[in-house]
């Protein structure tokens, strides 16, 4: 049995190693990705990618907890993070720690995630000192989309670039163990990966993060209802699918398939 890689392995890769994080949400993804990565996140982008929602805010903690025990399944090394969902975390640190022991116990992740930052810290420190692992998430956050009316590249203006400075350094104090940059421009990107003690994990965040976060099927081509720039696709997975699925749909119209050797109780014909 393989030992996985800890949230302490995380932690101590700030300034060395570049740290690889992708997004996974079934087994068999995660039974792909795992021998690649350093993490893999649970991400309640599955709303949106997996579900067809708009945004992130309809995921469930319950389905939090099915794509992390199915990610858990499928995965042997990686350190499994899983995002608490919209409403999961927000009303009080008693609220977040019910929620995130659900679901550290019921997956068996090794830490959650949550978006926030200094008006997250008390929440962060709750949790941490009570052996629940945080992840934390700033810069351009998600769950945010409607107070921020849209998304957009964040810390353009000097007081934006200082409030997601000054939530670095809220969420370093509390405990995080690493953070999730998205969406920041990258003067401010690298100033707080410089001023922090923990790796900073950018998405479209510049390459001066501690580690870099892609969305997989943004990765593959499988999900293009929106795509940011700050997306790079190594595959089009898309195109293999469609035409598989249209030759399967002429070969049944064609009787084609299935052939002989797909059935059962037919006599044997010797091979060519
Ligand atoms: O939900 C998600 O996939 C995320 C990553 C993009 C960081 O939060
Ligand atoms: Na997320």
């Amino acid at each position: 049995k393989v030992k996985r890689v800890t949230t302490r392995d995380i932690r101590a890769r700030k300034g060395g190693d570049p740290v690889v994080v992708l997004t996974a949400y079934t087994a068999p993804i995660a039974r792909l990705l795992d021998p690649h990565v350093d993490v893999l996140l649970v991400g309640d982008s599955v709303g949106m990618v997996l579900y067809g929602m708009d945004t992130t805010l309809g995921v469930t903690v319950d389905m939090m907890i099915n794509h992390g025990q199915a990610v858990m399944r499928g995965s042997a090394r990686a350190c499994v993070v899983v995002d608490m969902p919209f409403g999961s975390y927000q009303e009080s640190k008693e609220q977040a720690f019910r929620n995130a022991a659900r679901i550290m116990s019921e997956t068996g992740c090794a830490a959650v995630k949550l978006e926030g930052g200094r008006e997250m810290a008390e929440t962060i420190r709750f949790l941490t000192e009570r052996c629940i692992p945080v992840m934390a998430h700033i810069g351009l956050k998600p769950q945010a989309v409607h107070a921020a009316g849209g998304f957009r590249a964040q810390g353009r203006i000097e007081a934006e670039a200082e409030q997601i400075r000054d939530d670095a350094r809220a969420i370093t104090e509390a405990g995080a163990f690493c953070v999730v940059v998205e969406g920041t421009v990258e003067p401010v990107a690298r100033a707080l990966s410089a001023e922090i003690g923990i790796p900073t994990i950018g998405i479209g965040a510049s390459p001066a993060c501690d580690g870099q976060v892609l969305v997989t099927e943004d990765v593959l081509g499988l999900f293009s209802d929106f795509t940011p720039k700050f997306v790079k696709r190594y595959a089009d997975l898309s195109t293999p699918i469609s035409e598989a699925a249209a030759r399967y749909a002429a070969e049944v119209k064609s009787r084609a398939f299935p052939g002989p050797e797909h059935c059962f109780g037919l006599p044997k014909t010797p091979k060519a």
